[in-house]
C-alpha cells in the first residue's frame, strides 16, 4: 500500500476546544531531534525551517503531536541541553519568528507542539553563571547555583563524593576567586558546562515560571521536562549511599520528595491556559510507584516509560512491565506511555539484535507499542527502521559522554545521525539539493532507507507505521488504560495476546518458534506475512498481528 499524502490541513487543524478532550491521554508523539531532522540552509545542521518544510510528511505519517529537543541559544556542549537563554532561539536553528511560523503551520496540519525545557541546570555561559563567577562567595548571584567550600586542607577536595552522570569524575568543579586563588566549588550533575541551579532560590522559580508563560503565550501545547527528578538537593549535600537507587526519596539529589512542589506549581501555570497544555517528565526513577508520584492529578500529565524502553525483546519481561505500568500509573489516574528509542539510547533495531532479526523485531515492537492503551512516543527514524550507527569515525563524535570517558563509552552520537529523506547521495535530502553536509556523517547504506524509497514500498517500515497509525486513529480511544490479557497468552512460551474494548486484539510472538494460533478475528495488520484467512494461522517468530473480532466493531467512526 502506498502511504497516504497529508490530509487537507483544515480537516485536522488544532482548534481550542471548550471541553477538555484529554488529547494527550492516547496521543502518538513524534520526537524531533532538531539538529538531525531537516536542514533548510545547507550548513549541515537541522533547523526550524527544516522542520516546517516537513510538516506534510509528519501529518501524513499520522502522528498527533511533535516534541522538539532544545533549540535555545547554547554553546552546544551537550547538544542544546546547556541553555544560555531560555526565551530565544539559537541562530543555528533560526529565529523566534521562524518558531512562530512553525507553530502556526504545525497547528494548521493538526499537529500539537511540545518543547523541551531544561530546569535542572543552565549553560555555564548563561548570564546568571557569568555573574555568579564574578561575584563573591555568599552573594545573591552565587545563591542561584550550588556553590560550596571544598573539604580537606585549603578546601582542596570537592564538598562530597557525588560523581558526574556523564563520567569523567566529580560532580563538582572548583573556581578561582578574584585574587586568582582557588575558591569555592560548584555542583554539576552533568558536565562542568552545565552548573546545577538552586531551586530553593525564589528568583530561580520565578524566572522559570516566566519562561513557561513566555512559550505558553506563544501557543505551545506543552513541555518535556528534562531531568525532572533532580531539581532538589538535600541540605548540606550528604554523601550518596552505595548500592541501588533508594526508592523512598532518600537519595541526596535524585527523586527527592520536595521536587513535587515544583511540578505542582508548574501544573498550576499550565492549567491557567486554555487548550490542555501538558507536561511530560523525563524522570529515571527506580519504581513505577515512584514514577506515578509525578503523575498525580495535580502534577504532570505523562512521564516516559523507561522500564519499557530498557526492556529486552522478551515476552515475560514485557508482560510484566506492561501490566505494572498500566496498573501502577492507572492508580493515580494517569495513562501509561510507551517508548522504544530516544536521543539518549542505542536505537532499538540494534538493541534487539540488528540486521534482519533486529528489523523483524523492530517491526513487531512497533505494532505492539501502538496497540497498547495510552500514549506512544516515536523517535525520528524509528519509522524508517534506522539502526544505531556504530561505525562513526572517532573524530566525528561529539557527545560529551564519549569525550569525557576518553573514548571508552561510544556515547549517543550513533542514534543522532541526520535522517535520510531522498536520493542516492549524502546528505540524502537532509539538506537542500546538492548539499552533502551533515553534522554527523550518514552511512552510505542509508540510501536504501530514505523516506522517498520507503514511501514507494508497501513492505517498508514507513508503510507499516503509516498503516498502523491510520488504523489506530479508527480504534476506540485507548485513554482509559483498559487492556485484558486473554487466557491464550503464554509469556513463557513467547506468546502475548491482549484484547482492548471494542473487539481489538493484538497477538505477539516473541519467538524463537513460529506458533500456530486460533484466529481471533479479522486480520487488520501484521508485521510479517500471515495467512489471515486460515482458522489456525501461523504467527511467525518476532511477529505482531492486529485483529478485530467477529463483531467487527473495532472501526468506529472518527
Ligand atoms: C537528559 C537529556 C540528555 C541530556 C541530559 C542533561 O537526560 O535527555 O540528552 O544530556 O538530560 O541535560
Ligand atoms: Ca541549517
Amino acid at each position: 500500500m502506498h502511504t497516504s499524502g497529508p490530509p487537507a490541513a483544515d480537516s485536522r487543524s488544532v482548534v481550542p476546544q471548550d471541553e477538555p478532550t484529554g488529547w494527550w491521554r492516547d496521543a502518538v508523539i513524534y520526537q524531533i531531534y532538531i539538529r538531525s531532522f531537516a536542514d533548510s540552509n545547507g550548513d549541515g545542521i537541522g533547523d526550524l525551517q527544516g522542520i516546517r518544510s516537513r510538516l506534510g510528511y509528519l501529518a501524513g505519517l499520522g502522528v498527533d503531536a511533535l516534541w522538539i529537543n532544545p533549540f535555545y541559544p547554547s554553546p552546544q556542549v551537550d547538544c542544546g541541553y546547556d541553555v544560555a537563554d531560555y526565551r530565544d532561539i539559537d541562530p543555528a536553528y533560526g529565529t523566534l519568528s521562524d518558531f512562530k511560523e512553525l507553530l502556526q503551520d504545525a497547528h494548521a496540519h493538526g499537529l500539537r507542539l511540545i518543547i523541551d525545557i531544561v530546569p535542572n541546570h543552565t549553560s555555564s555561559q548563561h548570564p546568571w553563571f557569568t555573574e555568579a563567577l564574578a561575584a563573591a562567595p555568599g552573594s545573591e548571584a552565587r545563591d542561584r547555583y550550588h556553590f560550596h567550600p571544598g573539604k580537606g586542607e585549603g578546601g582542596n577536595l570537592p564538598p562530597n563524593g557525588w560523581q558526574s552522570a556523564f563520567g569523567g569524575g566529580p560532580a563538582w568543579t572548583r573556581v578561582t576567586d578574584d585574587s586568582g586563588r582557588p575558591g569555592q566549588w560548584y555542583l554539576h550533575l552533568f558536565t562542568p558546562e552545565q552548573p546545577d541551579l538552586n531551586w530553593e532560590n525564589p528568583e530561580v522559580r520565578a524566572d522559570f515560571e516566566k519562561t513557561l508563560r513566555f512559550w505558553l503565550d506563544l501557543g505551545v501545547d506543552g513541555f518535556r521536562i528534562d531531568v525532572a527528578n533532580a531539581m532538589i538537593k538535600a541540605p548540606g549535600y550528604p554523601e550518596m549511599v552505595d548500592g541501588p537507587d533508594p526508592d523512598d526519596g532518600s537519595s541526596p539529589c535524585w527523586d527527592r520528595d520536595d521536587v513535587h512542589h515544583i511540578h505542582r506549581s508548574w501544573r498550576h501555570v499550565l492549567d491557567s491556559y486554555p487548550g490542555e497544555r501538558i507536561a511530560v517528565a523525563e524522570a529515571w526513577v527506580p519504581t513505577v510507584q515512584r514514577l506515578a508520584m509525578y503523575l498525580r492529578p495535580d502534577e504532570l500529565h505523562q512521564a516516559f516509560n523507561f522500564d519499557y524502553l530498557k526492556a529486552e525483546w522478551s515476552a515475560p519481561q514485557l508482560h510484566r512491565i506492561i501490566s505494572d505500568s498500566v496498573t501502577g500509573l492507572g492508580a493515580v489516574g494517569a495513562p501509561a506511555t510507551w517508548v522504544l528509542s530516544n536521543h539518549d539510547v542505542v536505537r532499538h533495531l540494534t538493541r534487539f539484535g540488528g540486521g534482519t532479526v533486529g528489523l523483524r523485531r523492530a517491526r513487531a515492537a512497533a505494532l505492539l507499542m501502538l496497540a497498547l492503551p495510552g500514549s506512544a512516543y516515536v523517535y525520528q527514524g524509528d519509522e524508517l527502521g534506522l539502526p544505531e550507527v556504530t561505525e562513526l569515525p572517532d573524530d566525528a563524535r561529539q557527545d560529551p559522554v564519549w569525550l569525557r570517558s576518553g573514548g571508552a563509552n561510544p556515547g549517543r552520537d550513533g542514534c543522532r545521525v541526520p535522517l535520510p529523506w531522498a536520493g542516492r547521495n549524502a546528505s540524502y535530502g537532509f539538506g537542500p539539493a546538492h548539499s552533502d553536509r551533515s553534522w554527523l556523517p550518514q552511512p552510505t547504506s542509508w540510501a536504501d532507507l530514505t523516506v522517498e524509497k520507503q514511501e514507494a514500498d508497501p513492505g517498508s517500515m514507513l508503510s507499516l507505521y503509516t498503516q498502523a497509525l491510520k488504523l489506530r486513529r479508527g480504534l476506540p480511544r485507548a485513554d482509559d488504560g483498559t487492556l485484558e490479557w486473554t487466557d491464550t497468552s503464554a509469556p513463557d512460551s513467547g506468546l502475548l495476546v491482549f484484547r482492548r474494548p471494542g473487539g481489538f486484539i493484538c497477538t505477539v510472538n516473541f519467538g524463537p518458534q513460529d506458533i500456530e494460533i486460533e484466529r481471533p478475528g479479522d486480520l487488520l495488520l501484521s508485521s510479517s506475512p500471515i495467512d489471515g484467512t486460515s482458522p489456525r494461522p501461523l504467527l511467525r517468530a518476532d511477529t505482531t498481528a492486529w485483529w478485530s473480532d467477529e463483531r467487527g466493531d473495532t472501526r468506529t467512526q472518527q
